[in-house]
Order: structure tokens, then sequence, then C-alpha cells
């Protein structure tokens, strides 16, 4: 039990340094405008200068973009006997500070005393010296606020006070100094600003950028790829690896497109295979002329007869549910509608069965993207059986293709035969086709 005690304690009063504690140490390592003035450093507003918090303010340092402090008027006051009275001064982190009080004395023996006290840590230097001529003494009083000064939740400004007294004088002076503790300009905040490529918010020149994007515009991504994801790699960033569903995005995964027909669909984690690609993929249910489930589709696909009016549904997002897509298959150009509903289960309606093919709709129907996105569904079709296997053998409510669940299972965690899995390349005639 002592030593849970003795842990916490531990833990409690190492939390409290670091709440105070900034390191003043390297300017150019501070990168907040509040740090940088309550270390007693200038702070450069302009986002293209290297350095952005400097001890001094070299000509060629930050042209008329440094942060300026806010500083009060300098006001005295005149004292009877001691004087002056009343002092207000602005006093930066860093600065010195030197004040002279006289006063009428017979000896040279002059007892004198100050008194601080501060709306912040009383991080503050005072230093006294007299000395005496004639029968007029003076007394100067040195001041410095220290790096500590300013509390991390210091305000835009802050006070000391030094309240000067001497023995055998009633009257006493009193010194306001007036710190900066903090930029104005920290309390204007841009969020997403178009200065940080609307990817995070603009204050004092400085951008604090969203997750996933860093720089000091927010310009770079932060890419961290997942278990399972799948890297496009085209450097010129061209759209043809991505099925022409999307673009190559900085982070080398696929941007799948959202204002296209069908985007719904889009796999942004299968190089933006859209419906048709997948269900296409399935050319032995595509010929088959059963209604209902069809067995040789690695997902559950079922066939509905054709109704039109299905055709104009739309989902909560004004996007149309059913695709129309083609496919060729024994020469027969088939057209068909699909959709894939909430739980992952799709479905088709055949519209045209035979179409004679010619030769041109061949090509136009061998996109150049297949081989990559075949290559992909195959792994993904490993998973996919693997999940559906499960899925099938305990009859829990389906998943849909979203799901993680397909996405971290990766092919290589696939070794043994499996029953529902049929292998990308199989041809297979159905017997019935054609028949009809
Ligand atoms: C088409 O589908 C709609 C909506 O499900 C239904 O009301 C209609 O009866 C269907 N039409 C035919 C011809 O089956
Ligand atoms: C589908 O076939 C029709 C003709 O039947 C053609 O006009 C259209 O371009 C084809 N679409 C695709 C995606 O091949």
């Amino acid at each position: 039990m002592a030593s849970v005690w003795f842990t916490v304690v531990i833990l409690i009063s190492i939390q409290q340094v670091i709440a105070i504690y900034r390191d003043c140490g390297e300017f150019q390592n501070l990168k907040n405008c509040n740090d940088c003035i309550r270390c007693g450093g200038h702070w450069c507003n302009d986002p293209n200068e290297v350095q952005r918090c400097s001890k001094d303010t070299p000509d060629t340092w930050c042209k008329g973009k440094v942060e300026k402090l806010p500083a009060l008027t300098r006001a005295e006051e005149k004292g009877s006997i001691l004087n002056p009275k009343y002092i207000l001064q602005t006093l930066e982190i860093g600065s010195r500070a030197s004040l002279n009080f006289t006063f009428p004395s017979k000896t040279n023996e002059q007892k004198v005393e100050y008194v601080v006290n501060s709306t912040q840590n009383s991080d503050f230097q005072v230093t006294k010296q007299t000395y005496c001529q004639g029968e007029t003494c003076t007394t100067a009083i040195g001041a410095a606020p220290e790096s500590t000064f300013c509390a991390a939740d210091g305000g835009t400004y802050e006070f000391f006070h030094v309240k000067v007294s001497i023995d055998g004088i009633p009257d006493s002076s009193v010194i306001k100094f007036h710190v900066p503790c903090a930029c104005t300009c920290s309390e204007a905040v841009e969020a997403q600003s178009p200065k940080c490529n609307r990817r995070g918010s603009y204050s004092c020149g400085v951008c604090t950028c969203q997750a996933g994007w860093t720089g000091p515009f927010c310009e770079q991504p932060i890419c961290e790829k997942k278990r399972g994801d799948v890297p496009c790699t085209d450097f010129q960033r061209s759209n043809t690896e991505c099925s022409g569903n999307g673009v190559c995005g900085p982070c080398d995964q696929c941007e799948c497109f959202t204002d296209r027909e069908g985007s719904r669909y889009f796999d942004q984690d299968n190089y933006c295979a859209d419906i048709c690609m997948t269900t296409n993929y399935c050319d032995q249910c595509l010929a088959s002329p059963l209604p209902g489930q069809c067995q040789d589709c690695h997902f559950p696909l079922f066939r509905l007869p054709y109704n039109q009016t299905l055709m104009t549904y739309k989902d909560d997002f004004n996007r149309k549910l059913w695709i129309k897509c083609n496919t060729t298959i024994n020469d027969c150009n088939i057209e068909y509608a699909a959709m894939r509903d909430n739980n992952g289960e799709s479905f088709y309606m055949i519209i045209n069965n035979c179409d004679p093919v010619t030769g041109e709709q061949i090509v136009g129907g061998v996109s150049v993207t297949l081989p990559v996105v075949l290559g992909v569904i195959a792994m993904i079709a490993v998973a996919a059986a693997t999940a559906g296997y499960i899925i099938w053998k305990n009859r829990t409510p389906p998943m849909p293709l979203t799901d993680p669940m397909y996405q971290n299972i990766d092919a290589e965690d696939c070794t043994g035969e499996n029953p529902l899995y049929k292998p990308p390349t199989s041809s297979f005639k159905n017997p019935t086709y054609g028949k009809w």
C-alpha cells in the first residue's frame, strides 16, 4: 500500500513540473507564439520564415511581421517625500528595468525595504541599491521577469508589483510592472483556414493541422498503412489504376469519386472497383436463368425478375440504388442491373439476355484496369469467402462487404481449402445456358 501512495505522489509532482516547464533553451525550437513570448523571445507571424522565435530581431528576419506585444502607456506620479509615488511600466520577459526613487535623508544609513506581489509566479528578479549625496538619497530598484514568470494559463498580460518603503518615512511607493504573457494573435484562430489548405486552424502564422496532415501549411499527408490496405502506386497519379472510378491519392490509396453513377458501391479498399466489376466476376450466375440465390458466386448474389420501377429507386443521398451493367459471356452481351443492400447481399436483374456482339463492344468491354482489379478481386475473394463461410455456417445476420472483418483478413491467413471459394480463373460452362 505504501508503495502505491509513493507512486501516486511522484506522478502528481511530475505532472506539476510538466505543466510549468517550458524549454526556453533553444529559441528556434519554440513553435508557439505564447511560449516564445514567455521565454522572452520575439515571435514571427510569417509562416515562410524558418525560425519563428528569436531572441533578437535582426533586420533580415521576419520583416514587418514580428508580433507586437500589448504595451501600456508609461505613467508616473510624483510623491511628496518619497519620489515618485507610483510608476506604471511595461516590462517584457527578457528585459530589465531600473527605476530611481529619491528621498531626503540626514544620514547615510538608510533602511530600504520592498515587498513584491504578482498575478503570476513570483519569478522576478528584484535588486536594490541605495546611495546618498548631501541630504538626498537615491534607491535604484532593478527588476527583470524570468522566463518562468508567466504561467501556462497566463493572460495576454499580467502584473507584478513592487512596494518600496523606507524606515522613518511614512510614504511608500509602488511600481506596477505590466508583463506581456501571451500573444494577442493567439486570440484570433481561423478554423479550416485556406492558408492551411483547409486542413487546419491558423493562428499567429501557424497551422495546427487536423488529423492525418502535417507541414507548415498542412500540405503533407501522414500516411498510415493499415493491414489489408491495397496501395496504388501510380506516380503520375492517373486514375486508371483506380478502375477509372477514383484517383490514386497522396497516401498511395485510391480515393474513389463520390459523384458518379454507382459511386455508392465504389470499393475504397479494392481500387474503387464498382458493382459491375464485382458482379461480372460471377459470370456463371449472370448466365444462369435460375431465380433466387446463385451458388456459383463467392458473395451472396440473388437474381430478381426485371422490374423497371426499381431502377428509379434512390438512396438518402439521392444516389441510384440499381446500376446498369454489361458483360460479355460466350459471345453474348448481357445487360443487367445490380444493387447491394446494407447486409452486403447483392441482387441483379437481367435486362437483356443476349445481344449479338460486335467487335467494338468486346474491345470496349475489356478495360485496361481489368487485370489489376481481377488480381485484387481474387485476393478479396479469398478473404470474403472465408468470412462468408463463417457467416453462412453460423447464419448470423449477413455482413456487408465493407465490414472491417473482411478487410482485415489477408489472403495469407487462408491456407486450408475453403468450400465456398472458387478460383477466379475457373471457367464453367453452364449446361442450361443458351437454351432460352
Ligand atoms: C416492381 O416493384 C415494385 C416495388 O417493389 C412493386 O410494387 C411492383 O409490383 C413491381 N412490379 C412488378 C411488375 O413486379
Ligand atoms: C453497354 O452496352 C451498351 C449497348 O448495349 C453500350 O452502349 C454501353 O456503352 C455499354 N456499356 C459499357 C460500360 O460497356
